[in-house]
């Protein structure tokens, strides 16, 4: 039995982790963040000239920095990401993922609709539910400032203030002043889960949506396939005979420093070595509990089409939004900017034609990180 544990990757669309540009610091959230950490700073010295025990004050700073860690500095760090125009600018650009939604707000008469737009960014769902969808009004949440403000330009720009309202902050704290009748919102991450925004959106379901209302999309589902990784494995095999030297130590250590985390990247249809599985299937988000995605197990049963070597597992998603609409990221649909997810084993396990092959996947929640999950694929 073979365990691989891996936290899944970091940041939340790839413009941000491909950058090398200075972040822009001046945002409404690194402020927060610096306030948090002034803040925290000042406890620890008061506290150290206060009567109290030194352990017993040790224990309670170091559980203040831990709740903050938990529950705000996750999210300080993670709104601060959608400070960039450049992540927002990368997702206006995925054709793919656009195209869907479009085609979805035209699948559904959103006429005389009432909307509401969880996590607007430059606030393009909103302007083309009420354009082309011709909704009655949309209301766009947008928790950064710096987009919301984009956003309410863009929706001047476009003479559509009469139709659409920003409001600013997390959808978790605003109020509105009617139920909705649509919920749409594109919360998908790596793997679909990383980032965790379906929960926000799960939220503002409970809180905002009419009885029969709907949510777009309203399904989901993780699927993983067994690939191979034929350039990773000869070049790890290269250090087997290196220019006459056996360099197999390097080799070694190069492919658990390469392998450590999931990759997010393009696969090939040619490396699948068996028929895709549904590892996870979130059938109707409109009944999903909001706790529903914090820890997912799947057993799957890989069959192999063909010999290869076993490398890794990778992931993807699609959305459904009902009325055949469905925005696929596999391998071998158009590229999006998802990509695919890829857990290296970390080995090269050989495998026949028709081979079994077993493997036990959980997706849970970092406790360290709420927005990211650690992957474990067991090999059985
Ligand atoms: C993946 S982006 C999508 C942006 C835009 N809807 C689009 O399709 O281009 C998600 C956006 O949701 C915002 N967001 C995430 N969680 C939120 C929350 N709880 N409340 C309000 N906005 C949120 C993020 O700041 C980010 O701008």
């Amino acid at each position: 039995m073979d365990g691989h544990h891996k936290r899944g990757p970091r940041g939340p669309r790839p413009a941000n982790r491909r950058s090398n540009r200075p972040k822009h610091r001046g945002g409404y959230w690194s402020n927060k963040r610096r306030q948090w950490r002034k803040r925290q700073q000042g406890k620890m010295e008061a506290q150290q000239v206060g009567a109290k025990d030194e352990e017993e004050l040790y224990e309670e700073v170091e559980e203040d920095q831990e709740d903050m860690t938990v529950s705000h500095l996750a999210d300080v760090e993670y709104f601060e990401a959608y400070d960039q125009l450049e992540v927002h600018a990368l997702m206006l650009e995925d054709s793919q993922r656009l195209g869907s939604y479009l085609a979805a707000i035209r699948a559904h008469d959103l006429k005389d609709k009432l909307v509401l737009d969880v996590g607007a960014g430059s606030g393009i769902l909103s302007m083309l539910c009420a354009k082309h969808g011709l909704a009655k009004h949309v209301w766009a949440v947008e928790a950064v400032p710096g987009m919301a403000r984009m956003a309410q330009q863009l929706v001047q720009a476009n003479g559509l203030q009469d139709k659409v309202t920003i409001l600013t902050g997390r959808v978790e704290d605003i109020t509105l002043p009617n139920k909705m009748d649509i919920i749409i919102s594109e919360w998908m991450g790596f793997y679909l889960l990383h980032e965790s925004m379906l929960e926000s959106v799960l939220i503002a379901r409970d809180r905002f949506l009419r009885a029969q209302g709907r949510m777009l999309p309203c399904s989901a589902r993780i699927w993983a396939a067994l690939v191979e990784a034929e350039d990773l494995r000869l070049d790890m095999a290269n250090y087997e005979d290196f220019l006459g030297l056996d360099l197999r130590l390097v080799g070694e250590q190069q492919l658990a420093a390469r392998t450590a985390e999931p990759r997010v990247e393009e696969v090939h249809g040619r490396r699948i070595l068996a028929e895709p599985l549904v590892a996870v299937d979130l059938t109707d988000l409109h009944q999903l509990r909001v706790e529903g995605t914090r820890n997912l197990e799947a057993q799957l049963s890989f069959r192999t089409w063909r010999q290869g070597y076993a490398a890794g597992i990778a992931f993807w998603f699609d959305v459904g939004f009902g009325r055949d609409v469905i925005l696929k990221t596999d391998p071998g649909s158009p590229p999006t900017h998802w990509k695919q997810t890829v857990v290296y084993f970390g080995a090269f396990p050989a495998v026949e034609s028709g081979d079994v092959l077993e493997a036990n996947v959980v997706l849970k929640q970092s406790e360290e990180n709420p927005r990211q999950y650690n992957i474990s694929v067991e090999t059985l």
